[in-house]
């Protein structure tokens, strides 16, 4: 029987945490000189709020773009600063942050161009709604939403087709946006959608239409 040093335990576990469950992540972070406009997360059209900039994020924390939108306070040698993942970033080591350079300017010397860092992720802390939006193309055949805005990770998105009776999920895609499993529409013009967070917290959005890029502020944030 293999008996396995407190030590291999603790790898053990790691190796089964499923990225960002852990509270806080010791990585490494870079910057870029643009700011990731048009990002993998598709934030088009969308300010970062006040003193948020940034982030492209590696490979090891993408989780098929279900960190997108979230804020991550990042503590460098020279001092901390918060940024929302807007993008991906393919060719990031693992636990690597891509900031944008105002970002990484708070953190550390630009000369540096690589340090370390510890994240985690933390409330955005906006007073504002969150915010929900068609893609281009959604229609009663083929459903495709994202959230913008959110202060927590948002973890589900479901829709209700017959009033809130029953409640039916949706996947996330690489670019951030959620749709059906078959790419399929829910067969009505207007829908309840239920965006949940990682804090637990659910809103709902009512009489939503299910045409193009219409966008919706929702009456509460998570
Ligand atoms: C962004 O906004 C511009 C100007 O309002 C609009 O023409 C464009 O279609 C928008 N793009 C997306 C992806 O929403
Ligand atoms: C960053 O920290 C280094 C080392 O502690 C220090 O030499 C440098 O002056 C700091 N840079 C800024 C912009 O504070
Ligand atoms: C950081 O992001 C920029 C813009 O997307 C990209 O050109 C650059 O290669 C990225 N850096 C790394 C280390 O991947
Ligand atoms: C669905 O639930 C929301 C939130 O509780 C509520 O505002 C809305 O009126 C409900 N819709 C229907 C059709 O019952
Ligand atoms: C849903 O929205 C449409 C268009 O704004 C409106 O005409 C309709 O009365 C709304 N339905 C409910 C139940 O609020």
């Amino acid at each position: 029987m293999t008996k396995l040093s407190p030590l291999g335990l603790v790898s053990a576990l790691l190796a089964f945490s499923p990225s960002f469950a852990l509270a806080q992540i010791r990585g490494s972070a870079t910057f870029t000189g643009n700011d990731h406009t048009g990002g993998t997360c598709s934030l088009f059209n969308y300010t970062l709020p006040a003193g948020i900039s940034g982030t492209g994020i590696g490979p090891s924390n993408w989780a098929t773009g279900g960190k997108c939108g979230s804020c991550l306070q990042v503590r460098g040698p020279n001092g901390s600063t918060k940024v929302m993942v807007v993008d991906s970033c393919p060719s990031c080591l693992e636990n690597r942050l891509n900031l944008s350079e105002d970002a990484f300017v708070k953190i550390a010397d630009k000369a540096d161009g690589i340090v370390d860092v510890e994240f985690d992720v933390v409330s955005c802390g906006l007073n504002s709604p969150l915010i929900i939006r068609n893609k281009i193309g959604t229609s009663r055949w083929f459903f495709s939403m994202q959230v913008l805005n959110a202060n927590y990770p948002v973890t589900d998105l479901e829709v209700s087709a017959d009033d809130n009776r029953t409640w039916e999920s949706t996947v996330r895609q690489d670019y951030n946006f959620f749709e059906k499993e078959d790419k399929s529409g829910f067969g009505k013009d207007r829908v309840s959608v239920r965006v949940s967070c990682s804090n637990g917290n659910q809103v709902i959005i009512p009489n939503v239409s299910m045409e193009s890029e219409v966008q919706i502020v929702a009456p509460v944030n998570c």
